[in-house]
């Protein structure tokens, strides 16, 4: 792949508009996990030290195609601030003629930030049309464009797969940084190879199962998708969170990874509890006695060992979702101990996706342990899907 990173740009002077995912968790305005306003802080920074007028599109959440105060970008805008040593100047529009006018009265070296740019409804609109004329209003305001939201580049948006079809472009350094490790493990990952995923949902990881069972060595399956695997292996679940409708395809997926010398880790025990509360009756069982009306909100201790024994030789590690609601303490261990077991590997460790990212912050494991820590959750898995991103696609040759 052939892409422009900052290296090639000459930016003094330059109006450059860059698109970063600051798509951080909230509670009011109160920013819970800033990881992804730190990862983009080096390209804002970089661009702005260099003499560029700096203009970052993001979004946060997925407010309805206009404006919401809920998902305004202040506290990502304070918060930038804060990290760059500088105020950022909110735009209280997506674009316009406010826009225009705050532009152009800031200074080389300065950084503004338009307002979430789902606010307008072009930005996600299925329309190429729709996408292009948004796109036009902001290149009109700009030099080049640099990307450098990792998290979306598996979107096809304005502000993503546009944009670059109408300024000088080029990947922003955490784009760059991420395509790089996620191409090595794609095309070439240290052996063993271990994959372990987690997290609420079995349908949203399909594909990527299906493309992994190619070249991944051990698959270690924990988290609410578990219960997927488990009722796929004959057990009954109890109340835990079960698709039936992927059964079917799981129990393929499985028959598959025989059939390729892939072994596939399932829960051998789970800690079930009565109801989905902090305060609800706890207890380990094995996973052919999950009770009637209990549901399992995380992996048991025999579990743990097991998945720390298939960790402990890998060189090359992803951990993509959460193996319980590790928000809630009784049900953290797993996810705790799964993450401590792989910062110890002696080799590549990746962590993939927002909520292993959060846990890991959540749980105080220092995160210089693991080789890489992703911003991008979709974005990471269906690039390990093998899909072409589209963000990154466009990117290509100038
Ligand atoms: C994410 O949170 O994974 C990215 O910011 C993309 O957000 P989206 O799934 O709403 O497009």
């Amino acid at each position: 792949m052939t892409i422009r990173g900052l290296a090639d740009l000459s930016v003094a002077g330059q109006n450059v508009l860059v698109r970063s995912d600051l798509n951080v968790p909230l509670d009011g305005t109160k920013i819970t996990d800033d990881g992804r306003i730190k990862a983009s802080l080096l390209t804002i920074k970089t661009l702005a030290d260099q003499g560029a007028k700096v203009i970052v599109l993001a979004h946060l959440g997925r407010p309805k195609g206009l404006p919401d105060a809920k998902y305004s970008l202040l506290p990502a805008a304070i918060r930038l601030g804060e990290l760059l040593g500088k105020p950022v100047q909110l735009i209280p529009e997506v674009s316009g003629s406010i826009a225009q006018t705050m532009i152009s009265k800031a200074s080389q070296g300065d950084v503004l930030m338009l307002e979430n740019v789902r606010f307008d409804p072009r930005e996600t609109s299925k329309v190429l049309a729709d996408r292009e004329s948004l796109a036009r209003e902001w290149a009109e305001m700009a030099d080049i464009f640099v990307s450098d939201g990792f998290g979306v580049v598996h979107r096809e948006q304005a502000s993503v797969t546009e944009l670059p079809k109408l300024l000088p472009h080029a990947a922003g350094l955490l784009v760059e940084a991420e395509a790089k490790v996620f191409e090595k493990v794609l095309r070439d990952p240290d052996r063993p190879y271990v994959v372990v995923l987690g997290g609420a949902k079995v349908s949203d990881k399909l594909g990527v199962i299906e493309n992994l069972l190619h070249s991944v060595d051990r698959l270690l399956v924990g988290g609410g998708m578990c219960f997927t695997f488990l009722a796929a292996a004959g057990y009954k679940v109890g109340a835990s969170l079960l698709e039936d409708d992927q059964v079917q395809d799981v129990k393929n997926l499985v028959e598959l990874a025989r059939a390729d010398g892939v072994e596939i880790v399932i829960p051998v025990d789970v800690v079930v509890a009565d109801k989905f509360a902090a305060d609800a009756q706890v207890k380990v069982v094995d996973v052919q006695q999950i009770p009637d009306g209990w549901m399992g909100l995380d992996i048991g201790p025999k579990t743990i060992a097991n998945f720390k024994n298939a960790i402990k030789d890998a060189k090359t590690v992803i951990w993509n979702g959460p193996m319980g609601v590790f928000e809630m303490a009784a049900f953290s261990t797993g996810t705790k101990e799964v993450a401590v077991a792989i910062a110890k590997v002696n080799g590549t460790t990746i962590v993939g996706g927002g909520d292993s990212a959060a846990a890991i912050r959540l749980l105080g494991i220092p995160e210089e342990d693991f080789t890489h820590i992703s911003t991008g959750g979709g974005a990471s898995l269906e690039f390990l899907e093998g899909k072409v991103l589209p963000g990154l696609a466009v990117l290509e040759g100038n």
